[in-house]
């Protein structure tokens, strides 16, 4: 599963874990944050307490800051370190961090060798296809990442430019696949065991990330990963399982966040889990009203006993 800020935390991954199959890469964590021992921040790299490997992403521009990150990562439990080179976000990309790398190759060079330096675990760097389409620069960032010592390598088949808009560019990344022997994680678009499958099968890729595809849909990681070894299409998810489903992760972010928190963050999720399904956007306006999770659950009590199996 991609890292997404906001998205894969906590509650989160251990949903998706349940489920079973794959790996997850946290939020992304900036360093200088880390380094000053900002408590939310730390808090969003501490991984100590999840049975089941976490990869946790970093972000920033400074080389001994990166390295002095890691070790603190190390020390909260990171399975293995991922160094963001492929935000477009402009708040990054302004602090040269992100998809701001991908134009100083010299820095991110810098980065990836005192980051393998500073930890025994493993170092992987994920990038876009360049800055943007005049300047796609992904082969020799790819060679660069494997010369500084990365141990595997995920592409975003985008530039910055491109942000997240058309559509993934999987030639490309068969070029950088064709480039580099360390292993390449393909990412952009897949959104089913088919089109993870097809990625493979075009672009010789390692292994598959999937990002947006998985939102309100936990147990995609987990289909995907079924599909790949066994390549059965898994039964799909009923209306039932949907409803346990949002309740658990709601569980779970009241159990993270408090409840304040997580009734803000729950309307995120109830548009996602009732995206296509019958009259969702009655329940979305609804569900967005609540100022209680009382009167949260009874509203998602209500649209679950009005929309029957047959409603997908
Ligand atoms: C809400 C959101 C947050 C994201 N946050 C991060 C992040 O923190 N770090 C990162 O490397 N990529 C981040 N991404 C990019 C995804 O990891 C992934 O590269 C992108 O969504 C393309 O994959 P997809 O087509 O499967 O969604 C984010 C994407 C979304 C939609």
């Amino acid at each position: 599963m991609a890292p997404m800020a906001g998205i894969t935390d906590k509650p989160m991954r251990k949903l998706v874990h349940s489920f079973g199959g794959g790996n997850i890469v946290s939020e992304m964590v900036a360093i200088n944050a880390l380094e000053r021992k900002n408590p939310k921040t730390t808090r969003i790299a501490d991984v100590r307490d999840e049975p089941y490997p976490v990869i946790v992403q970093l972000v920033g521009y400074d080389d001994a800051m990166f390295a002095d990150s890691a070790k603190l990562a190390a020390d909260l439990g990171a399975y293995s370190i991922d160094i963001n080179m492929g935000c477009p976000v402009k708040k990054i990309v302004n602090n040269n961090s992100g998809a701001y790398l991908s134009k100083d190759i010299i820095q991110a060079a810098k980065i990836i060798s005192s980051v393998v330096k500073a930890t025994p675990l493993k170092v992987s760097v994920k990038f876009r296809l360049g800055w943007d389409h005049e300047h796609i620069n992904a082969v020799e960032f790819a060679k660069m990442c494997q010369d500084s010592g990365a141990s595997y390598i995920t592409v975003h088949g985008r530039t910055r430019s491109d942000f997240y808009s058309g559509v993934a560019d999987w030639n490309t990344i068969a070029e950088v696949k064709a480039s580099v022997k360390i292993p390449v994680v393909g990412n952009g678009d897949i959104v089913d065991g088919p089109s993870a499958s097809a990625m493979i099968e075009q672009t010789n890729v390692d292994a598959v990330m999937v990002g947006r595809a998985t939102l309100g849909a936990p147990w995609l990681i987990s289909q995907i990963d079924n599909y790949l070894k066994q390549q059965t299409i898994s039964s799909s998810v009923s209306i039932a399982q949907i409803k346990s489903t949002l309740l658990t992760h709601i569980k779970e972010l009241r159990d993270y966040y408090g409840d304040r928190t997580a009734l803000a963050l729950s309307r995120k999720y109830v548009c996602w889990y009732c995206k296509g399904l019958r009259d969702a956007k009655r329940f979305r306006e609804q569900y967005v009203k609540t100022s209680d999770f009382n009167t949260a659950f009874g509203v998602i009590d209500d649209y679950f006993n009005f929309v029957g199996e047959d409603d997908k």
